[in-house]
């Protein structure tokens, strides 16, 4: 390791700023952490102290030419892209960028049709035309994952004039994918490889044994979440670009547009200092995070209540997913879970998923304790077949564009219909069950039967949905085919 990478510019920069003594006579209106309410300060009071503007010699992070180009160049080093740009609003916003700073409007875009919402609200943003790759079922695990490569292929081979491919490298329960042979086949063409890495900032240590990173295989932009599997703020987040085919100046006016003329301080200077955790992670610390999963594993293994997951070796050690048996209620398993304070990170009518961080949370022979209380508290039950549908898929199953296309769904207007009536009608909105955030429905496609059955059996399970009106469980907007403006 470059012995750069143990500097933390921005970090170091903010500290030296807020030890000196200085007045503010500017935003943000806490002042420094002078003004705030006494009741609430103890916690708020460090990082107030660094929660500044752009004040000289702490740099713009919408014209970067010090300590916040310093700090993304050294993050640029390590993820080994041309550039690296700092986000302040998570994958989402550089979802948003990567698709409107690299297509034009009414370009074709391959898209896997389990993605991100953020990824669909990019194309419908930059007007462009999303063929949907079908995502495979594995019945084994129980849940989609990616396009098989096979289709990939095909809609590479057959779709040759599309300006890019947008893939989710890993999914959210860490399954992967042969991305190289992707990128292989899409540069051949001519086609962008843009990845929604926002699972996987963690891929870029050299030496754990994680999937090869995004940015490693070539692809031309990769967008990670660095709050989800490092160190970071919520809402921390890269951009890296490492392709001459991407125009530096969009991607610069995107990213400006869209990203906040006052970002946080403390959460760049976060982006700043995981970046140094990872390039400073040690050989014990790897050991050590191994010994701890196997024996957290250990401990959910000992459990009737579900299965698994089983893990290929292209698949994120990192994330832990559960089958729940279907005489499980899974309401009970949630709140049994909160009652011993442990959170998963998803629940889903099927699935628990938990995420382990890169060092060890808990002791696990607690855990073991609370997952036995657990185990004794549920009750197993035979009466969810009542609720069980007997098919699982809900994706179409073949290559498909949108049913409309973006420009004319403006054009026309939307109307509330009850889920009976709307199979067969055009969605004037997406289904989104959150987390994960993968629309069910994606806007302008067109509602199939089972799909609704899925979604009727989600609620009839509690599951969240986006957006949060009180008429989704009851009505759907669709698309009026009849009525223009
Ligand atoms: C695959 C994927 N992409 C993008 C995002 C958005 O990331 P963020 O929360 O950092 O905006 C998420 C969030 O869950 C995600 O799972």
């Amino acid at each position: 390791m470059h012995k750069k990478q143990r500097q933390t510019p921005l970090y170091q920069k903010l500290i030296h700023f807020a030890q000196s003594r200085h007045t503010s006579f500017h935003v943000p209106g806490h002042k420094s952490g002078g003004i705030f309410p006494e009741d609430f300060s103890e916690i708020f009071s460090d990082i107030l102290k660094i929660d500044v503007t752009e004040l000289e010699g702490l740099d713009d992070l919408h014209a970067p030419s010090g300590v916040i180009k310093e700090a993304q160049d050294l993050a640029s080093e390590w993820f080994g892209s041309l550039y690296t740009y700092f986000l302040v609003n998570g994958s989402t916003v550089g979802n948003l960028a990567m698709i409107l700073a690299t297509c034009r409007p009414g370009d074709q875009v391959l898209v896997q049709r389990n993605c991100h919402k953020s990824i669909l609200h990019g194309i419908e943003l930059a007007g462009v035309q999303p063929i949907f790759l079908p995502p495979m079922f594995d019945a084994e695990k129980q849940m989609y994952t990616n396009p098989s490569i096979q289709v990939m292929k095909e809609t590479l081979y057959n779709y040759h004039n599309a300006r890019a491919i947008l893939l989710t490298y890993p999914d959210y329960f860490g399954n992967t994918f042969n991305l190289e042979e992707v990128i292989e086949i899409a540069h051949h063409n001519n086609i962008l490889v843009l990845v929604d890495e926002a699972h996987g900032c963690h891929f870029s240590l050299p030496f754990i044994e994680v999937p090869p990173s995004a940015v490693s295989l070539g692809a031309d932009v990769v967008v990670q979440s660095a709050h989800k599997m490092t160190p970071a703020l919520t809402m921390a987040a890269y951009l890296h670009v490492q392709s001459t085919a991407i125009d530096q100046q969009k991607m610069n006016y995107y990213l400006q547009m869209l990203q906040s003329s006052s970002p946080s301080y403390p959460i760049l200077a976060s982006l700043d200092i995981a970046r140094y955790y990872l390039a400073t992670f040690s050989e014990q610390k790897k050991l050590s995070l191994f010994a701890y999963i196997e024996k957290v594993i250990t401990c959910f293994s000992e459990s009737d209540a579900w299965v698994l997951e089983k893990k290929g070796p292209n698949d994120d050690p990192l994330k832990l997913s559960l089958r729940v048996n279907q005489n499980v209620d899974i309401q009970q398993l949630k709140s049994l879970f909160e009652q011993e304070k442990l959170y998963p990170e998803l629940i889903t009518d099927k699935h628990v998923l938990f995420i382990f961080g890169l060092e060890p949370v808990i002791d696990p022979s607690i855990l073991r304790k609370k997952l036995v209380r657990i185990q004794q508290e549920l009750k197993f039950s035979d009466n969810r077949a009542t609720i069980e549908i007997n098919h699982n898929t809900y994706y179409h199953e073949k290559i498909l564009p949108l049913a409309i296309s973006y420009a004319d769904m403006k054009r026309l207007q939307a109307k509330w219909s009850d889920w009976e009536n709307a199979i067969g009608k055009i969605a004037a909105e997406a289904i989104i069950p959150y987390p994960p955030g993968i629309p069910l429905i994606a806007k302008g496609e067109r509602i199939e039967q089972i799909t609704v059955e899925k979604i009727k059996q989600l609620f009839q399970q509690q599951i969240n949905f986006q957006p949060s009106n009180r008429q989704t469980g009851l009505y759907v907007y669709v698309v009026d085919e009849t009525r223009g403006e």
